[in-house]
C-alpha cells in the first residue's frame, strides 16, 4: 500500500502525467479505439437530435453531450509518444506536429463544452449549431491525422 501511494505521488509529479495513465503503449491504442467507438455512438445520438431525425429531448441531449465532453477530454490525453503501433490508424504527424495536433484537440474540447452548454440551455437551435461545430472539429482532425 505504501509503495502504491509512493508510486502515485511520483506519477502525479510527472510533468505530463497523461503519459502515465497507460502501463503499456499498446494499451493507449486499445483505449483510443474503444473510447472513439463509444464517443461515436453518443455523437450519432446527439446528431439524430441535431438533424431533427428524433425530437430534441433536453435530458437526452445533456447526457449525450456530457459523455461526449468527458470522452473527448480523456481521448485528448490518449496519444502518448510511441503509441503509433498497429492497429493504430493515427498518422505519424500526430507526434511530429505536436503543437498543431494540440490546437485541433483544444478546439474539439471547446466545441464539446459548448455542446454541453447548448444542451443545458434547452434550445434546440443552439444545440444544432453547436453540434455542427463539433462535427467539423472531428472531420478536420481526421483529415490531417487519421489514416483511412
Ligand atoms: C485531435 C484529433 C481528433 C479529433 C478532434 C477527433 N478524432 Fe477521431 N481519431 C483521431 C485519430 C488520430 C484516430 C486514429 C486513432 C488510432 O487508430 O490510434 C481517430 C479515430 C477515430 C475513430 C475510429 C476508432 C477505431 O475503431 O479505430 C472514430 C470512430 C473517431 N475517431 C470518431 C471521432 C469523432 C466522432 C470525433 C468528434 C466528436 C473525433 N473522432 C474527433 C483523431 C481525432
Amino acid at each position: 500500500m505504501r509503495c502504491a501511494s509512493l508510486l502515485m505521488a511520483v506519477l502525479l509529479a510527472l510533468p505530463w502525467s497523461a503519459q502515465a495513465q497507460f502501463v503499456r503503449l499498446n494499451d493507449a491504442v486499445k483505449y483510443r479505439k474503444a473510447a472513439f467507438q463509444v464517443l461515436s455512438t453518443h455523437v450519432q445520438r446527439a446528431g439524430a437530435m441535431a438533424k431533427g431525425e428524433v425530437p430534441f429531448d433536453k435530458p437526452a441531449a445533456e447526457t449525450n453531450a456530457a459523455l461526449i465532453e468527458m470522452l473527448s477530454r480523456q481521448l485528448a490525453t490518449a496519444f502518448p509518444p510511441g503509441s503509433d503501433m498497429a492497429p493504430s490508424k493515427a498518422k505519424p504527424e500526430v507526434w511530429q506536429e505536436v503543437a498543431q495536433f494540440k490546437t485541433h484537440s483544444d478546439q474539439w474540447q471547446s466545441a464539446a463544452a459548448k455542446l454541453s452548454g447548448a444542451a443545458r440551455s434547452g434550445d434546440a437551435n443552439a444545440f444544432k449549431t453547436a453540434f455542427n461545430a463539433l462535427a467539423q472539429t472531428c472531420k478536420s482532425c481526421h483529415d490531417s491525422y487519421r489514416n483511412r
